[in-house]
Order: structure tokens, then sequence, then C-alpha cells
């Protein structure tokens, strides 16, 4: 088995989708193993958003992740890091293919590509790492 941290983002949570999201991870047949409201401060979301410092969406997006709680998750499951980005969809919910996370639930106008609704962890490395500064 394998653990990876899910977030469900600021707008997630603002526009209700908390419980439709997780009743898509436990259909999958994940563990949830921790999970938390978190209001994340600059210094947690610059360590968690470091690879992407100085890309021109990195002060919106972490702006973003200041505009209101999101709920961190510690998630099990037999390849659930690869598992958990196929639910979740790809990045822009725009184009995010139908039956995904983003793909249903991304709204198609007025909508920012850092309002994707769900972060999963991309490699081992990354979940290690995530779940030490979402859980310490
Ligand atoms: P995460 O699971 O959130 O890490 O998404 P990802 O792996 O699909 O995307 P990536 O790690 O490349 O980017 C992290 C986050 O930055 C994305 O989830 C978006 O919220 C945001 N982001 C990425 N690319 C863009 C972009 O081109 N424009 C904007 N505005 N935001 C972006
Ligand atoms: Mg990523």
């Amino acid at each position: 088995t394998e653990e990876t941290l899910v977030l469900i983002k600021p707008d997630g949570v603002a526009r209700g989708l908390t419980g439709a999201i997780l009743a898509r991870i436990e259909a999958k047949g994940y563990a949830l193993v921790d999970i938390r409201l978190v209001e994340p401060d600059r210094a947690r979301l610059e360590r968690h958003y470091a690879e992407h410092e100085g890309k021109p969406f990195y002060e919106p997006l972490l702006e973003f992740m200041m505009s209101g709680p999101s709920v961190a998750i510690r998630l099990a499951g037999n390849r659930v890091i690869e598992g958990f980005r196929s639910l979740a969809g790809t990045t822009d919910p725009t184009t995010a293919a139908p039956g995904t996370i983003r793909g249903d639930f991304g709204r198609d106008w007025g909508l920012k590509v850092q309002q994707n609704l769900v972060h999963g962890s991309d490699s081992p490395e990354s979940a290690g790492r995530e779940l030490g500064i979402w859980f310490s």
C-alpha cells in the first residue's frame, strides 16, 4: 500500500463539494488515514509549492490557497498516488475529462486555472514531503 496527500482546495470547500469529492475517494476504496480542515499560512504554502516559485501563477496560487480553508487528507491505497491523480483529472478543469473531479465539477468559465478543486501528490517523494508539511 501507499500514501498520498490530497487537498480539497478552497474553491472545493467554499462550493460545498467536500462531501461529493470524499464520496468519489471512498467509492474507489481508498482509506482515510487522517483528515483535517487547515487554513495554511504563507510559510506552509511556500514549502508546499516550492517547485513553482518564480512562475507567473505562483503569487495568485498562494493568494488563492490563503483565501479560505482546505481539507487535507492522508489517503492510503494500492497505487493511490497515480490513482488519485487519475480521479482528479488534468490540471486545467476546462479540458479535464468528464468522469474526473476536475472535469465534472470544474467550471468552464470565470475560472482561474489554480481553482481546480483538488491537489494530489505526484510521486512517492512528493507525498512524503507534502504529508510532512500538512500533517506535522
Ligand atoms: P496539483 O495536484 O495541485 O499539484 O496539480 P498539478 O500537479 O496538476 O499541477 P502543477 O503541480 O503543475 O501546479 C500546481 C497548481 O498550480 C495547479 O493545481 C494549479 O492550481 C496551479 N497552476 C498550474 N499551472 C497553472 C497555470 O498555468 N495557471 C494558473 N493560474 N495556475 C496554474
Ligand atoms: Mg503538482
